[in-house]
């Protein structure tokens, strides 16, 4: 899904931000947070807070984050409920999770994320994304025709995928992002489409906290 190649350009962007300021970051559906892990490898990463459903995920995110004088906590919760979590952050990450949300959830997920942002705080966020002017509809259609190219997923795994897909994916157009990030005080950066994948749109979005 381009996801590794996603991930360099938010490290490259995170070191030119922060050089050697301490991070406190928060993850939002962190998963195992392998590919987080790599891309905070050369930040002074002081402490790291992250929210996944799965506890499973949660025990691992736990073995992959475990650095020396790095302060770390995990919540199982749902990132669409108040978040558990009461510091106040300098850095927010969160990939493929948010397009999960409904778009009343998503915006109030904003929103929430905003209270525990300290001002100029960045917020990256790399995700399935609709294309301008795509419904859902053409949306799903198009990542269906894109997961049936795939050869190597066959039969049963293709039908548990697009169904995945149908029941879970709600992504929004960049410019529906744009619209909540400036109603939850977020201000859209810039953001970077892959082109390679054009039947399964997937971008990364830099905010900044206002
Ligand atoms: C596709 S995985 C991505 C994991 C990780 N962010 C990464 O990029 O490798 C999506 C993760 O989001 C979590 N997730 C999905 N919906 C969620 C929700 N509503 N609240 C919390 N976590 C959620 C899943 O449990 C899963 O770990």
């Amino acid at each position: 899904m381009g996801h590794q190649q996603l991930m360099q350009i938010t490290a490259q962007k995170l070191q030119q931000h922060f050089a050697n300021e301490a991070v406190h970051l928060l993850g939002l559906g962190c998963g195992d947070a392998s590919l987080t892990a790599k891309m905070t490898r050369e930040l002074s990463l002081a402490s790291y807070t992250a929210v996944d459903l799965v506890e499973s995920v949660l025990a691992m995110a736990r073995q992959n984050m475990t650095r020396p004088d790095l302060e770390i906590h995990f919540f199982q919760s749902n990132i669409f409920e108040p978040l558990p979590v009461k510091s106040s952050y300098n850095l927010v990450f969160s990939s493929f999770a948010i397009h999960h949300g409904s778009l009343e959830e998503k915006q109030a997920l904003f929103s929430e994320i905003r209270k525990r942002a300290e001002p100029g705080c960045p917020f990256f966020m790399i995700d399935a994304i609709r294309l301008e002017d795509q419904s859902r509809d053409q949306y799903l259609e198009s990542v269906s025709q894109y997961f049936k190219g795939i050869s190597v997923l066959e039969g049963d795994w293709q039908n548990f995928v697009l169904e995945h897909v149908n029941q879970f994916d709600f992504p929004e157009s960049v410019e529906q992002f744009r619209e909540i990030g400036e109603q939850t005080q977020w201000q859209l950066m810039d953001h970077h489409i892959l082109e390679e994948l054009p039947d399964y749109p997937v971008a990364l979005m830099s905010f900044q906290a206002k």
